[in-house]
């Protein structure tokens, strides 16, 4: 199988994962914060050690980095706990789900209001004038994916952090495509919420997810034991524990750790360097095949998430994808959980079909697939002519 869907989750885990998790369960299986033996301190200082690796790769306090289990949670912590009645939120016009239902379903139950902001491909000063036009005087947060899980599209994020510094609103950035591919420098930027899908971009373990929290989050959607502050029966008021009741994925926690020392022996500039490239060629290559469209940043930027969308004519996206299966290609089709974005680039109705490339692919899988995207045409024509 040649695993292209590294959008949806790396597919190829680094040796040193695979034997962290391990590790985690033949020597650490004890529960971290809770039992004060030795096996469970080990635990403990082996999450400590993450954690401090994870703010040292987004330059965060290690205080902040909360892990979940999955992005998702991550960033329905944010917006179910800072968010009050009558606060009004902007978002993206090429969020993915994970932002607009949580967002969506606060509109309807009447707490809050918001808009989306219309992303303009390639041009980020427009974009960011979107955003601008949209800001009112009870705009509490703004939210925007950094990289798109559709196209790759960058967001000015930047541009988007101090628009929001200057008017004292929040600032929360998805990076479930980005996290471990492009450096993000949280401090630097002006980030305020960073979500992080690390079974994606650090090559973790799925079932993990992080959230850094650099400012205070008043409401909390789960309460419930964190080994510390026993004695209250008050949830506690700081990081990570506020939000890290319950025991915690220690395996997975450890695969987050393990992904990084990969990143770090890599290069992420090495490993981005590869993906780039391979989305360019990519995107040259089905650029040439007639009856072909392609929805990618790297078709033309600089810049991009490593992600490639085609259509081929006359077939939708799930019926290429299922073909490209059959002949052992796995990509994802369909609408990738992101409808805003889908309607943004005028694919809602058959969505596309998604190339993702990690550090493990090969360029000879591009010609392999080009191939197949040729036969699967062939058969096509064969079957019109009958
Ligand atoms: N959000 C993930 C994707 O884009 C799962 O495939």
């Amino acid at each position: 199988m040649i695993y292209l869907d590294n959008a949806a989750t790396t597919g190829v885990k680094p040796l040193g994962v695979k034997k962290a998790v391990a590790n985690a369960i033949n020597n650490l299986s004890a529960n971290p914060g809770r039992s004060g033996h030795m096996v469970a301190q080990r635990a403990g200082e082996a999450i400590y050690k993450t954690r401090q690796q994870v703010a040292d790769l987004f330059s965060s306090g290690s205080q902040s980095v909360v892990f979940t289990p999955n992005c998702t949670q991550a960033i329905n912590y944010v917006i179910k706990g800072v968010l009050q009645e009558g606060d009004h939120v902007i978002i993206s016009s090429m969020e993915h789900n994970a932002v607009a239902r949580p967002i969506h379903r606060l509109k309807t139950d009447g707490v809050i209001d918001y808009d989306i902001a219309q992303v303009i491909m390639g041009d980020s000063e427009a974009t960011i004038r979107s955003f601008e036009r949209l800001i009112r005087p009870n705009t509490k947060l703004i939210i925007s994916l950094h990289g798109s899980n559709v196209t790759g599209e960058l967001m000015p994020i930047k541009e988007l952090a101090k628009c929001c510094r200057d008017r004292g609103i929040l600032f929360a950035v998805d990076a479930a495509q980005t996290a471990g591919v492009i450096p993000i420098n949280m401090r630097e930027i002006g980030i305020d919420f960073l979500f992080i899908a690390p079974h994606k971009g650090l090559y973790a373990p799925m079932g993990t997810g992080i959230l850094i929290a650099e400012k205070p989050i008043e409401k909390t959607i789960i309460e419930g034991g964190t080994g510390s502050y026993s004695n209250l029966l008050s949830q506690p008021d700081e990081l990570p524990d506020r939000l890290e009741s319950g025991t915690v994925n220690l395996p997975g926690i450890m695969g987050i750790s393990a992904g990084i020392d990969f990143l770090n022996n890599v290069g992420i500039d090495k490993i981005y360097s590869h993906e780039k490239q391979f989305c360019r060629v990519l995107c040259d290559e089905l650029k040439s095949i007639s009856g072909v469209s392609v929805f990618s940043a790297l078709a033309e930027a600089e810049l991009g998430a490593p992600v490639v969308s085609f259509n081929i004519d006359g077939l939708t996206s799930m019926e290429t994808a299922e073909l490209l299966s059959k002949k052992g290609i796995a990509v994802r089709a369909g609408l990738h959980c992101a409808p805003l974005a889908h309607l943004t680039i005028g694919t809602a109705d058959i969505g596309t079909v998604r190339v993702s490339p990690s550090y493990f692919n090969k360029h000879s899988d591009i010609f392999l697939l080009k191939r197949a995207i040729f036969d699967i045409k062939k058969a096509k024509n064969i079957a019109k002519r009958y």
